[in-house]
């Protein structure tokens, strides 16, 4: 389980996701002994940055964002040596060669056999480019693998997509390719398929003989933040539905892989992703897809402005903050079965939750005590709380056949609680040890963007309307008549 031997090259070193992300993974895995001493981290961005004032910084990220905490002491000392900074113009090829022979003094100094990782934390638009330079300046050359990791969003559509992949696979294979949905090194979204495969309870039942419907909520409190300016681009359908959201469906719905081999299961999710139904028209996307933008509201009692009054939005921005769709998983095991995915921004909680949402039984025999019965559910919580949750019928207790519905529960984060991995301590661990199952291969991301593609196209279209949703509200009302005409509602969260 032990990632060694190898050098980490961050570029975007003094970004967002490295301060809060990478930085604390990296030292989590080092205190839990799944790094050991011989590896060395380069960070690398433009602006100029001693040693000292870089390694400064990573203090001061693991001690805001790390689940772990430093003390300035001699292991701290021992950790932080690994550390180096190099500023770089990523279009300078001859700041490449500088890094290269930084690289193989730290790999001299820690005794690492050339392995190289290199994480792009950085502007899809610069992916290409730095691949380029990695070869050009010799970074390639040494003796070890090489892998790259990157980040979303990985295009703003298949064209653009395929235009970047195909820079990458000019110089990387795709097996050496390492593409982040972070959601995918989450413990309950890798929990689904030991859920569903290590269990004869579920796996019998999984299918549209007995599943009514399955719900896939993805709520946040936040509004934009300081990322106006990328999110008015995408959107929430580029942001969370093209990635997050679909591959959560895929693990879901996909058929048992023969092994529990990267390929093996990839494969499966693929198929998934083929199964979906395509929506054939405009009026299809209309019908199916729900589009709504946060306006002026109140969370906890706080006053919170419109999504077109943040900042570097465009005050007439159309860009949707919220989505619910209906989707068909087109196949023999789920046809019929609708998945309803919703995810927006400013809703009232901050939860990743998908409800499976089972058949009735056959007949209600307690009718006649006026009961009615409630569906089973089982309740997958996948962030912030993880666990499961499981609600069934039984007699209340002292009554004349009372039949109520109860919950199951198994609370995983009451259990750890704050000592659970975090989802990218998972996937740099996985990257390190060459385990590519919880990253996107690229004819999944290929497929999820055909299949939003459709939808963004009739929205650009001007085909579908924008509702407006009061921040702090569980958005516009027409994502619950999408589940009400087929008798079903969105089950409360938490
Ligand atoms: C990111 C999106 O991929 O996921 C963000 O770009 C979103 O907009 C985030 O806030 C949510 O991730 P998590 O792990 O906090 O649910």
């Amino acid at each position: 389980n032990i990632a060694t031997n190898a050098s980490f090259l961050i570029f975007g070193a003094t970004g967002d996701l490295a301060r809060r992300k990478l930085f604390p993974a990296i030292y989590s895995l080092y205190r839990e002994g799944k790094l050991a001493e011989d590896f060395a981290v380069i960070g690398i961005a433009r602006r100029n940055k001693t040693n000292e004032e870089f390694r400064a910084d990573l203090y001061e990220s693991i001690q805001e964002f790390c689940r772990y905490k430093a003390d300035l002491n001699d292991e701290w000392e021992r950790f932080a040596e690994h550390f180096e900074y190099k500023s770089l113009d990523s279009s300078n090829v001859l700041g490449f060669h500088e890094l290269k022979d930084l690289t193989h003094t730290l790999e001299q100094k820690f005794n690492i056999p050339g392995n190289r990782l290199f994480y792009l934390a950085l502007a899809p638009e610069l992916f290409g480019n730095v691949s380029q330079n990695l070869r050009s300046g010799g970074l390639l050359d040494s003796s070890g693998w090489h892998r790259l990791i990157i980040e979303k969003p990985f295009g703003y559509d298949l064209k653009s997509a395929e235009t970047l992949n195909a820079q990458i696979r000019e110089v990387f294979s795709e097996d050496e390719i390492y593409r982040i949905d972070h959601y995918l090194g989450k413990e309950m979204v890798q929990n689904i398929e030991a859920l569903r495969f290590a269990n004869a309870f579920f796996e019998p039942l999984w299918n549209n003989k007995h599943i009514a419907n399955i719900q896939v909520t993805l709520s946040e409190t936040v509004g934009v933040e300081e990322r106006g300016g990328y999110y008015d681009k995408s959107g929430a359908l580029r942001d969370m539905g093209q990635n997050h959201m679909l591959q959560m469906v895929t693990m879901i719905a996909m058929e048992p892989p023969s092994r529990m081999m990267p390929e093996d299961i990839r494969d499966e999710k693929v198929k998934v992703l083929r199964s979906l139904r395509a929506y054939a028209s405009p009026n299809e996307v209309r019908q199916n897809v729900v589009r709504g933008q946060y306006s002026e509201g109140a969370l906890k009692e706080k006053q919170l402005p419109a999504y077109r009054q943040e900042d570097s939005v465009n005050p007439a921005s159309t860009t949707e903050t919220y989505f619910a769709a209906k989707v068909f998983v087109d196949n023999f095991r789920w046809a019929g079965v609708p998945f309803y995915v919703r995810t927006g921004k400013r809703l009232p909680v901050k939860t990743t939750e998908i409800v499976v949402e089972f058949k009735n039984v056959p007949e209600n025999v307690y009718f006649a005590k006026k009961n009615v019965l409630q569906p089973n559910l089982l309740v997958i919580r996948v962030n912030p709380m993880e666990g499961i949750f499981i609600k069934i019928n039984t007699k209340k207790s002292g009554s004349e056949g009372t039949i109520i519905p109860i919950a199951m529960e198994f609370c995983q984060s009451c259990e750890i609680g704050h000592n659970t991995p975090e989802a990218y301590e998972r996937l740099i661990n996985d990257a390190a040890r060459g385990d590519s199952t919880y990253f996107t291969r690229w004819d999944e991301v290929a497929l999820a963007w055909s299949f939003v593609d459709r939808i963004a196209q009739a929205w650009m279209e001007g085909s579908s309307d924008l509702y407006h949703y009061p921040a702090g509200s569980w958005g516009p009302d027409q994502a619950h008549s999408l589940l009400a005409e087929d008798g079903f509602k969105w089950w409360p969260v938490n």
